[in-house]
C-alpha cells in the first residue's frame, strides 16, 4: 500500500518545503495520537505469545523510552508541540483536528480494545514503524532542542 502510493511523501514535504504555519498544524493534528503513542499497541502484548510478544514487547520498550521517561516518544513530541507554541495536554486538540485526524486515533483504539482485532493491531504498528525509520533514526541521534516528526 505504502509503495503504491504515489503521492507526494510528506516527511520529505515537511522537512523540506512546509512553512513553520503548515508544520504546526501537521503537529496539531498528529498530537492526538502521538500523546498517547504506543498505549493502544499494548493491548496487543496480552494477547501475544512467544517471539511476537517478545517482538512486540521489544518495540513497546523502544516507545516508551527504554526507562527514560525523557526518551518516551510521547514526551519527545511533546517537546516539539511546545517549541511551537502548542498546548502538549492530551487531548487539548480533539474538537479542533478534522474527522480523518479522529479517524485515524479511533481505529488503532478499535483494533485494541477488541481482541478479535489483535492482528490488526499488530499489523497496524509494523506498518507505522516501517514507514518512520529515519523520523525515529533522527530520535536516536538528536537532543530534544530539536523538533522531531515522528
Ligand atoms: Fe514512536
Amino acid at each position: 500500500m505504502i509503495d503504491a502510493d504515489d503521492g507526494q511523501r510528506l516527511a520529505p514535504y515537511l522537512r523540506r518545503h512546509a512553512t513553520r504555519e503548515q508544520f504546526r498544524e501537521f503537529v496539531l493534528n498528529r498530537s492526538v495520537y502521538r500523546l498517547k503513542e504506543a498505549d493502544p499497541h499494548s493491548f496487543g502484548i496480552p494477547r501475544l505469545e512467544g517471539a511476537a510478544k517478545a517482538a512486540l514487547v521489544e518495540i513497546e520498550s523502544d516507545e516508551y523510552g527504554g526507562g527514560r521517561p525523557e526518551r518516551m516518544h510521547s514526551e519527545l513530541f511533546r517537546t516539539t508541540m511546545r517549541w511551537l507554541g502548542l498546548d502538549d495536554s492530551h487531548g487539548r486538540y480533539v474538537a479542533e483536528v478534522p474527522a480523518v485526524t479522529l479517524a485515524v486515533s479511533n481505529v488503532m483504539s478499535l483494533f485494541a480494545i477488541h481482541r478479535r482485532w489483535t492482528a490488526a493491531l499488530i499489523g497496524h504498528l509494523a506498518a507505522l514503524e516501517m514507514t518512520s525509520c529515519s523520523a525515529h533514526a533522527a530520535h536516536s541521534s538528536s537532543t530534544t532542542s530539536s523538533p522531531s516528526t515522528s
